[in-house]
């Protein structure tokens, strides 16, 4: 018997017993394996939509102009403290962006079994490329030597607590891990958690809203512009690895227990103080007219967004966002100029979209 499936406007017939058991062999993990790239039926529809998402939202770094930032970072009309966080803006994610998409390929992708799954993460392996793509692109425009921003992952301990925190959680998960076992399943929610809801979900926003509260000043409007660009795919990111998290303990409760969510929460709690001390070594003194006092907040406030999006108790109860004009920032569409260069094909106004308003 023929069933008719439908995914957006598009319409597939399939043989409904066939679809009834590919349907029934997927899974996050250890479901049916193949060589081919089976996406019908689709199983987990949220990634296919994410998926288009993601892909609708395509940037280059190329098609944003350095202009004004080349020459403000030749003037002296730039603050030794503003330079100085442009500098850890590029040297923390050119190392973070790397790990992310390394983990992104070579475990979790790996260790899925669903494809539409692994259709998502390869499309988010990919936008973190052109994440560490832009910063070359930023570094060549400001004239930066590349070894100078590999010395600051190398050298500068916050930066380098920030990056062992996330890497101690991958080193050990490659593709032959036993997923059969509880502890190499709580290993891998671990991970994942970690990854999208500890790192890019709260560690980058100390320096999301530092440097997009210069854009805010007119100041780097080319890498405020990429760090906008960003921050959306980041977005997608977060939502990719929650809801890969959330259907992962759906599907296998046995790792969801008390002792788990506490030493999740805990794990949470580390996050948040090394991206305090992080934002003490990005703002040592209060510049670019905000208080580290209040990005350490903001930093409180998106980590118990992440929680409890987790369904995980929060770490302070109450605490509220100081920062509410990053919303706004996130929010590409409200701007009717903001490519100032040229507009491509893939960026028609129409296709971008964010994944949720709300979200920040
Ligand atoms: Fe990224
Ligand atoms: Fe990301």
């Amino acid at each position: 018997m023929d069933k008719t499936y439908k995914i957006g406007n598009r319409e597939f017939i399939l043989d409904h017993d066939k679809a009834e058991e590919a349907f029934a062999a997927k899974k996050v993990i250890n479901g049916r394996q193949t060589m081919t790239f089976n996406l019908l039926p689709l199983k987990y529809q949220w990634a296919y939509d994410l998926y288009r998402t993601m892909k609708a939202n395509h940037w280059e770094p190329e098609d944003i102009q350095m202009q004004k930032d080349v020459e403000q970072w030749r003037s002296n009309e730039i603050s030794q403290n503003e330079r100085w966080i442009i500098m850890m803006g590029i040297g923390y994610f050119s190392a973070a962006e790397g790990i992310v998409g390394d983990n992104v390929q070579h475990v979790v992708r790996e260790l899925v079994t669903a494809p539409e799954l692994k259709l998502v993460l390869g499309r988010h392996a990919h936008e973190e490329n052109i994440h560490a793509d832009s910063l070359l692109y930023m570094i060549s425009s400001l004239g930066i030597n590349p070894h100078e921003c590999e010395a600051m992952f190398e050298q500068i301990p916050t930066i380098v607590r920030k990056n062992e925190f996330v890497t101690k959680h991958s080193n050990n998960l490659r593709r032959d891990l036993d997923l059969t076992k509880l502890e190499n399943k709580q290993l891998l929610a671990k991970n994942i958690f970690v990854f999208g809801q500890c790192m890019e979900g709260t560690q980058f926003y100390g320096l999301f809203g530092m440097i997009l509260a210069l854009y805010r000043q007119n100041k780097f409007p080319g890498i405020g512009q990429m760090f906008r660009y960003t921050l959306r795919d980041e977005s997608n990111h977060i939502e990719v690895f929650r809801s890969l998290f959330m259907d992962l303990i759906d599907e296998n409760p046995d790792l969801w227990t008390a002792e788990f969510r506490e030493d999740l929460v805990n794990t949470m709690r580390e996050a948040v103080s090394l991206e305090k001390e992080f934002i003490r070594d990005c703002l040592p003194v209060n510049a670019v007219g905000l208080s580290a006092e209040e990005f350490e907040r903001y930093i409180d406030y998106i980590a118990d967004r992440r929680l409890s999006d987790c369904g995980l108790p929060v770490l302070t109860p109450g605490v509220t966002n100081p920062l509410p004009w990053l919303a706004e920032m996130m929010d590409v569409r409200k701007e009717q100029n903001f490519f100032e260069g040229k507009v491509t094909e893939y960026q028609k106004a129409s296709a971008l979209v964010v994944c949720s308003d709300d979200e920040f």
